[in-house]
């Protein structure tokens, strides 16, 4: 078994970087800030007030969560494109903060990767979830370049953002994810840190491809 952690801020590309190296090696691939949107999702789409942790708390045993055939299912619901907007992002971001959801995502990620190989992207898979990965990663880029990409995204979906909103953002869930005192987004002592910025996704493949294959 192999077990690949794939940390970085908001628009580093770990998702699809994540995504080629699971297909690449044939291995199961987990998007851990999927898990943070659901529940963000869950909490909105409930009217549970976002300033009440217990409340959030409280209503954590009514979320199920599994992965079936590669797609997350809330309840029993697909959901995907839902949990994919600018607004569910930032619904993440502040449930995230609180340790209650964190365990319980952690709860789902360290149960599917401890039966089979696995890659997982988020900000604190080589730090807390798994600490004792073969490969950790940490993909960064400057915030301009992230909030272009983020931008980009959002606008081929149909979103009706403006450039200035989603970078500063980006800028917000920076500071928002690397100064809260759970989790803080932050590189593993021993991770591989790769700027991205100005590069094409093929070279940080490459890169991260041979990291692998020496562990393999
Ligand atoms: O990666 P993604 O943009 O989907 O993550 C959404 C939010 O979920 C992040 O801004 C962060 O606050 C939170 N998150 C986290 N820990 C992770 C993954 C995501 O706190 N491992």
């Amino acid at each position: 078994m192999i077990h690949i952690a794939i940390d970085g801020p908001a628009g580093s590309g770990k998702s699809t970087i994540a995504k080629k190296v699971a297909e690449k090696f044939n291995i199961n691939y987990l998007d851990s800030g999927a898990l943070y949107r659901i529940i963000g999702y869950y909490i909105f789409n409930e009217n549970i007030n976002l300033e009440d942790a217990n409340g959030i708390v409280n209503s954590l045993g009514d979320i199920d969560i599994i992965l079936s055939e590669g797609k997350y299912r809330l309840n029993g619901k697909l959901i995907d494109d839902q949990i994919r907007t600018y607004n569910s992002g930032k619904l993440a971001s502040r449930v995230a903060k609180i340790p209650e959801v964190r365990k319980k995502v952690n709860y789902i990620l360290k149960s599917i990767s401890s039966k089979e190989s696995t890659v997982i992207d988020g900000r604190d898979i080589g730090t807390v979830v798994l600490p004792k990965a073969e490969v950790k990663i940490y993909l960064t880029a400057s915030a301009k370049e992230r909030a272009n990409r983020r931008y980009k995204e959002l606008i081929e979906k149909g979103e009706k953002v403006n450039f200035e909103d989603v970078y500063t953002e980006i800028k917000k869930r920076d500071e928002a994810d690397t100064n809260r005192t759970i989790a803080p987004l932050k590189p593993a002592e021993d991770a591989k840190i790769i700027d991205t910025t100005g590069k094409k996704i093929e070279e940080v493949l490459s890169e991260i491809y041979t990291i692998v294959e020496s562990e393999l």
